[in-house]
């Protein structure tokens, strides 16, 4: 990681919400509803025995958001998947995305599905699945802001990112952008719509979902940095791992990986 000078605000905003845990239902029809006795072939991952424990942070749309009290989302159909092939029932804990791999070691969960960017350093605290998904790292501005058009731009401005995020890391790897960390992307839109950020730097998707139906922000047309999503165990859990990496698998080969993308991502576009 670079070394840099920058000048760190570190906004904690709507903390109150954090550490919130629910239920989602079992997977569709694989899952063993009604059923107690778990098939005995099947060696269950760690955790207590009827639930496998899916971190996230549900701020990340379409990957893992609320939809009333209901945590739904790409991550989460991947995740009744691979509960489903456990013999589990999957239970969501959404924390703040910076605190999900103490999480994980600290065994509150039994992975993460968070839209993680595989990195290096990460490498070094969990091990990742096969990745399931490519992503980059977009810029928003203000729609009528001409003065920033590439990442080169970003310096000598103040930029919003989330806390932890791999955003956030290529921006405070930067020297003279002025960094402004919140604990969750939406709040850092709001800042740039106020006028307190100049531009925001989040992973492609839920860039898009952020700006979508409004006049006064867009998403700049240059993404940097290619990344991709996997799943993380905590390191040598390797009977999870492979039962992840299966799940992925098959959901590429069954066809059920194209359904859950058409089901979250407008594929017209
Ligand atoms: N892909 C980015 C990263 O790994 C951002 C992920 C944010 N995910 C979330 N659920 N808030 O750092």
């Amino acid at each position: 990681m670079k070394k840099n000078k920058l000048l760190k605000v570190v906004a904690v905003i709507g903390a109150g919400v954090l550490g919130v845990s629910m239920f989602a239902g079992c997977a569709g029809s694989a899952a063993p509803q009604g059923t107690n006795d778990a098939p005995t072939t099947q060696t269950p991952p760690q955790g207590d025995n009827k639930y496998i424990v899916m971190g996230t942070n549900a701020e990340f749309e379409p990957f893992e958001y609320r939809e009333g009290s209901e945590i739904v989302g790409f991550d989460v159909e991947i995740s009744k998947a691979i509960a489903a092939k456990a013999g589990k029932e999957l239970k969501i804990e959404d924390m703040e995305f910076g605190t999900l791999i103490v999480g994980l070691n600290n065994k509150q969960m039994d992975f993460i599905a968070a839209g993680m960017s595989v990195t290096e350093d990460r490498k070094t605290q969990v091990d990742f699945s096969e990745p399931y998904f490519t992503s980059k790292q977009m810029i928003i501005v203000k729609s009528d802001d001409g003065s920033i058009q590439t990442a080169d731009d970003l310096v000598g401005k103040k930029v919003g990112v989330q806390l932890g995020t791999t955003g956030d890391l290529f921006v405070s790897g930067t020297d003279g952008v002025e960094v402004i960390q919140f604990d969750k992307a939406p709040l850092a839109v709001m800042e740039l719509k106020n006028g307190k950020v100049d531009a925001v730097v989040i992973d492609a998707e839920p860039a898009k979902r952020l700006v979508e139906g409004q006049d006064d922000i867009k998403v700049l047309d240059v993404p940097f940095t290619e990344e991709e999503y996997a799943i993380a165990v905590r390191k040598g859990d390797t009977e999870l791992l492979n039962l992840i990496n299966s799940v992925i698998a098959e959901l590429k080969e069954n066809g059920e990986y194209d359904r859950i993308f058409k089901q979250f991502f407008d594929v017209e576009e």
